[in-house]
């Protein structure tokens, strides 16, 4: 079985760890069948799943259910759910009783955005035997106080903040950190500051791994083109594609054929 050691073996040994998003078993199975490293059941689901504008909607049910269909289609996975929206935010008791939903969902650690305020929270979950990925950066569901999606950490105030919650976050024993859409310098200097594994989106190569929501990675919502997402293939092609050809197929009277009919 995948645990949080592998990732923390492949910092050790310099390789780069592969992290994807998932939301569903049909991509779970298809995830399962690959060298990915780690499942993150991210609660962008809000925003790529479900078509809302920010990942505020997220419910600790809800990250439990999308859990339980990722690890039905790849039980062989580490897989990391997100706490959704305030669920670290409302004291030790109410975190236990998400984590605790999330983790009998089948998830292997929850992820919590930032660290100031509820340090306190995160220390009890790991103190309890529930891992916890940090994620620093850009963290959405702060985006009504950020003002947007945008870069953090550009100005040395913010920078040093970096570097403070970063290093509290490793002194509470979280066993990896999502750095988000941070300068790469600031980054590759975080990265090499701390024993945990960091994984980037939007932060450049010098992390120790690399996560892609699952849509970005395929080409899936090609409307979508931040400046550090690369479509590894043209998924939303090759699916168009796809459905034409059925529709041409049904309209030529082509589909089905006797074959794909029951006599
Ligand atoms: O929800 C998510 O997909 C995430 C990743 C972008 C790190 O948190
Ligand atoms: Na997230």
């Amino acid at each position: 079985m995948p645990t949080i050691r592998d990732l923390a073996a492949a910092k050790a040994g310099g390789r780069k760890i592969v992290m994807v998003t998932a939301y569903d078993a049909s991509a779970a199975r298809l995830l399962a069948g690959t060298e990915v490293d780690c499942l993150l059941v991210g609660d962008s689901a809000m925003m790529v799943v479900h078509g809302q504008r920010d990942t505020l909607g997220a419910t600790v049910e809800l990250m439990a259910m999308h859990t339980r269909a990722v690890v039905r289609g790849a039980p062989g996975k580490l897989i990391v759910t997100d706490f959704p929206f305030l669920a670290a935010r409302k004291g030790i008791a109410p975190a236990l009783d998400a984590a605790a939903e999330l983790l009998r969902a089948g998830a292997h650690a929850v992820k919590i955005e930032g660290v100031r305020g509820h340090a306190n929270v995160i220390r009890h979950l790991i103190e309890s035997g529930i891992p916890v990925m940090g994620h620093l950066g850009l963290q959405p569901q702060s985006v009504h106080t950020l003002g947007g999606y945008t870069v953090q950490g550009r100005d040395p105030v913010e920078a040093q903040r970096l570097h403070e919650d970063a290093a509290e976050l490793q002194a509470l024993g979280v066993f990896a950190l999502v750095l988000e859409c941070v300068p790469q310098k600031l980054a590759r200097n975080v990265t090499a500051e701390l024993q945990i594994p960091t994984i980037g989106i939007g932060a450049g190569a010098g992390c120790d791994g690399q996560v892609l929501v699952w849509h970005d990675l395929l080409g899936l919502n090609p409307d979508f083109k931040p400046k550090f997402v690369r479509p590894f293939a043209d998924g939303a092609t090759v699916l168009r594609e796809g459905i034409n050809r059925f529709v041409t197929a049904v309209r030529a009277g082509k589909f089905p054929t006797n074959k794909e009919s029951f006599s």
